[in-house]
């Protein structure tokens, strides 16, 4: 039994791959491709699919890289037109809506970010399958899991290609709306090109007053990775959900 617990499949503690991972990659790959954006190139949707399993399949689930998603990553790159980039942290959903809203994209709204929103996945060594039972928890595992660096590199391509003005909604109920520990704080705003301009979305829940504003020290962080790289920076706060949603 110990050997069984300690070797086997379950050893890890977070949860396992999604069940039917190469069929929903699959089918989102020609939902996005034919119905969500067919403007976009034409992408061959059997070759993401094989590239994105061959990253990671029959290897250690705790020794992910980089360069394991070049070849998905080169596939379709996360780019998207000048100026309509929306980076978000602990605002997901209301993220999401106001891209939708405003005809702007989130990661999600591009190929890669579509097809891998909301799954897991992980293999094993000797092993051609995902591993169902359990995946590496990043804090109790490793942080080198495959779902971790696919998220970092994926975020870090999206916002090295940002140009003009982009934004990011954070969440201005928490005490520190920006967490230099997040994505978007450790991966996207370090990696924002010189010239680009970020404006800052400070969104409160509707009905309660703002537990951090543009003054804020977190905010004053931010101010600082930018001005280290040239980024011009505006902040915009204490604005409820409602109020942000309907602005102009
Ligand atoms: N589906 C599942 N997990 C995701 C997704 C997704 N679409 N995007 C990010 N993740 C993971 C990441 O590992 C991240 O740590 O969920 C966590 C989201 O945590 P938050 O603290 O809310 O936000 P943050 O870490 O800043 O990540 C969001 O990164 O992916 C980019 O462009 C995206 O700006 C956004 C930021």
């Amino acid at each position: 039994i110990y050997k069984w617990h300690y070797s086997g499949l379950n050893r890890w503690h977070g949860a396992g791959s999604t069940a039917d991972f190469q069929k929903i990659i699959q089918e989102r790959c020609d939902t996005y491709t034919q119905t969500i954006r067919p403007g976009s190139r034409s992408r061959n949707c059997q070759a993401i699919r094989q590239a994105f399993m061959s990253a990671f399949i029959s290897k250690d689930p705790c020794k992910a890289t980089k360069e394991d998603y070049n070849s998905l990553i080169n596939l379709a790159p996360p780019t998207v037109p000048c100026g309509q980039q929306v980076f978000w942290s602990k605002t997901k959903e209301l993220a999401h809506e106001y891209a939708k809203r405003r005809r702007l994209m989130t990661l999600e709204d591009t190929l890669l970010g579509y097809l891998a929103d909301g799954l897991r996945w992980c293999g094993e060594p000797g092993s051609s399958d995902l591993n169902i039972w359990s995946c590496p928890d990043w804090r109790k595992d490793c942080r080198t899991n495959y779902l971790s660096v696919f998220w970092e590199v994926l975020s870090e391509r999206f916002a090295e290609s940002a140009c003009n003005t982009v934004r990011v909604v954070l969440n201005g109920s928490l005490e520190n709306a920006f967490d230099s520990m997040s994505i978007f704080g450790r991966v996207e705003a370090p990696n924002l090109r010189p010239q680009v301009e970020l404006e800052a979305w400070l969104v409160h829940d509707t009905g309660k007053p703002p537990s951090d504003s543009c003054s804020g020290s977190s905010i004053r962080k931010l101010k600082s990775i930018l001005d280290g790289r040239n980024v011009k920076f505006r902040c915009m706060d204490n604005l409820s959900r409602d109020q942000f949603l309907q602005r102009s």
